[in-house]
């Protein structure tokens, strides 16, 4: 397995594999790698030839506040799960690789209305890092096929738009969210909880779906639903961002079938994401 932390070693590394034919996929992740990232390699490896991880903690995703300095950073063992799949490169480029201007950031990908809703109306700009990074890991590697977990729905969706409204000519995937087994959708920020709120996490995908039954029983009052939902959430210690029932496609209010739920709630000091699409 290759590990490259340049730019330019990367782009020369993946001259002749291209050259080759080969159909290259890129995994980005920022490290920390559990059970849903391995499930992405593992699927992408079936579509690609040439499989290449990249691990970076993007600073311009994280907001005023947030947890940058703590993110958990296993590199060690990220790459030995890594080279047991058989990846073929890890891209692991430092800070000054990626923003050579550093904090002023000069050029940046920024995806409209979707940018500014749900995720993004609580933390302002991180879509924009996001992009940003995305798409210039992206350029960087030009890949033919990229991978996305659908936990980070609005993640999956913001990509999906800017490669479209960009022109890039890659192939976006998402993949089934992992849990378990009690049905808490893996992340790495599940750390943060405390035993006891351990316990409690699996609550937020209970809620939702129980949501999603409701709707597929017919239930049509969107709203006494997401009322009920958040009023048991809170009951149970948990700090609702939102949560709600909206097209699947743009986010926006439900108007026919296409319908995902989507939520996300602190709990202790672990933000909570998730989601069904109904
Ligand atoms: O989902 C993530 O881990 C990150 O947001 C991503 C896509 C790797 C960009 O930094």
């Amino acid at each position: 397995m290759e590990q490259i932390r340049s730019i330019r070693s990367l782009r020369e590394q993946l001259v002749s594999v291209r050259r080759s034919g080969k159909k290259i996929a890129l995994v980005p992740t920022m490290g920390n790698l559990h059970e849903g990232h391995l499930s992405l390699v593992k699927q992408v490896q079936k579509c690609a030839d040439y499989v290449v991880v990249s691990i970076f903690v993007n600073p311009t995703q994280f907001v005023e506040g947030e947890d940058f300095g703590n993110y958990p950073r296993t590199l060690e063992s990220d790459l030995i799960k890594l080279e047991n799949l058989n990846v073929d490169l890890v891209f692991m480029p430092d800070g000054n690789e990626i923003y050579p201007e550093g904090n002023n950031v000069i050029a940046e990908v920024t995806v409209s209305e979707l940018e500014s809703i749900y995720c993004g109306e609580f933390r302002p700009g991180h879509f924009k890092g996001v992009a940003t990074v995305v798409t210039k890991l992206f350029n960087i590697v030009q890949p033919d096929l990229a991978i996305f977990g659908k936990k980070d729905y609005q993640q999956l969706l913001v990509i999906r738009s800017l490669v479209e409204n960009l022109n890039l000519p890659i192939e976006i995937m998402g993949s089934a969210t992992m849990r378990e087994e009690d049905g808490l959708a893996m992340s790495s920020r599940n750390q943060y909880l405390t035993e006891s709120e351990r316990q409690q996490a699996p609550i937020l995908y209970k809620c939702i779906s129980e949501m999603a039954s409701a709707i597929k029983n017919g239930e049509s009052d969107y709203e006494k639903l997401e009322k009920a939902a958040v009023s048991s959430l809170k009951k149970a210690g948990f700090k609702p961002e939102y949560l709600s029932i909206c097209d699947s496609e743009t986010l926006k209010v439900a108007k026919n079938q296409k319908i995902v739920i989507i939520a996300a709630a602190w709990l202790g000091k672990a933000r909570l994401i998730d989601n069904i699409v109904v």
